[in-house]
């Protein structure tokens, strides 16, 4: 039996070995953070023996992949030369700076919002004055779930956000004012093969993930040939393995790329329930070198992530066609702790499923996508 190490122990490793199992794989996590929630496998997470507890992981683990990009690249070097890390190096490295993140970009003619680097509040009042208010102000590393990030909307809130933001460097950028969100989920395996998911789309509040659909609403042929030829330039680039993520915006003159993530993603969740192979199964057999799944839909579907506040399991567990994907993390405001995952044949149907869901859903998000209105 193959033992898969994962870097990092949140719910996306947990996902990660809840699908490798019936591959007959077994799992250690390594995560010295001091708040392990996957609760599966084995795992090293004692924060006071962390050189040992890495040793020892090492040795059991025939190959280490990473549920979580803000990984410190000295340690990933290191691991690197013991075992075979997937994917490698250097998408850790490209994808956890904003700035080499925006230039690989621009360098594979992927448009991008535009965008300043900026070292001192002066700088990035100079920057707004350029690209012109609103901007989005970011950290340029270890940023997610929109922490690390202000929206100024006039040139004297500068002091005040670099103040908030609190880093050394910030990339600001261009506010897109986008039709919707988009994300692109795809895998590349070891001989260079690769398969992608429909785009599907996505809904932020308050910077956090709140809602995906599954394939995006009349999403037509060019604009997802167009995002995976992005993203086919990507992998290749970085001779990336496993799943990737491309997050995007969808603007009146096309796509506009806003980050990528070296690994498997909340916008994905749905493919656990409604595509033939999850994103999870995908990226197991991407870093295994195994054959790729098919990634071709079932019906439509939604993700409801739970942020905050877990949903009521018995009432969720008794709708049709919709099921509980709990991660068994305490509540905590802003906390993702599971999420809620609805099939149906049709989009009318999907959305009433939804709603009906939602009212299982204590403090709920409201629904906000682009055919919240038709049921
Ligand atoms: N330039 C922009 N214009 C308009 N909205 C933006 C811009 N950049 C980011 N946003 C909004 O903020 C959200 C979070 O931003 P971004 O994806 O850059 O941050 P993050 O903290 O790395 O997020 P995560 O890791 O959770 O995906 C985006 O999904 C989008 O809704
Ligand atoms: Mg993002």
């Amino acid at each position: 039996m193959q033992t898969i190490g994962i870097l990092g122990a949140g719910q996306l490793g947990r996902m990660m070995a809840v699908a490798g199992y019936p591959l007959a794989l077994n799992f250690a996590l390594y995560d010295t953070s001091g708040s392990p929630s996957a609760n599966i496998g084995k795992i090293y997470s004692d924060p006071n023996n962390a050189q040992t507890e890495l040793k020892q992981f090492l040795q059991e683990v025939d190959l280490v992949t990473y549920e979580f990009e803000h990984l410190p690249l000295d340690l990933a070097n290191r691991i690197a030369k013991i075992k075979p890390l997937r994917p490698g190096v250097r998408a850790l490295q490209v994808c956890q700076n904003r700035e080499l993140e925006k230039r690989l970009f621009r360098e594979l003619a992927i448009p991008t919002p535009a965008y300043a680097i900026v070292s001192s509040a002066e700088q990035l009042a100079n920057a707004v004055e350029q690209l012109g208010t609103p901007v989005v102000a970011k950290s340029l590393t270890e940023g997610y779930d929109g922490k690390g990030q202000a929206v100024i909307k006039h040139i004297d809130h500068c002091r005040q956000a670099w103040q908030d933001i609190g880093h050394p460097q910030l990339i600001v950028e261009q506010f897109i004012h986008f039709r919707r969100e988009l994300s692109l989920v795809a895998a590349r395996g070891t001989d260079g093969s690769t398969c992608f998911y429909p785009l599907v789309e996505n809904n932020h509040q308050g910077g956090i993930l709140r809602f995906t659909i599954a394939p995006a609403p009349s999403l037509d042929a060019k604009l997802q040939s167009q995002a995976e030829a992005y993203m086919e330039a990507l992998l290749a680039d970085m001779d990336y393995v496993g799943v990737m993520t491309l997050e995007l915006f969808e603007t009146e003159d096309g796509l506009l790329a806003n980050e990528m993530a070296p690994r498997v993603h909340n916008s994905g969740h749905w493919t656990l329930n409604g595509a033939h192979t999850c994103q999870f199964e995908n990226h197991l057999r991407a870093i295994l070198g195994l054959p790729l799944g098919d990634t071709a839909p079932h019906g439509v579907s939604a993700m409801v992530n739970l942020v905050g506040r877990h949903a009521n399991v018995a009432g969720v567990l008794r709708l049709k066609d919709t099921h509980l994907h709990h991660y068994g993390k305490s509540e905590r405001p802003g906390r993702k702790v599971g999420h809620i995952n609805i099939n149906a044949e049709n989009y009318t149907a999907l959305i009433e499923k939804v709603k009906l869901s939602l009212q299982q859903v204590p403090e709920s998000s409201t629904l906000q996508c682009s055919i919240a209105g038709i049921a």
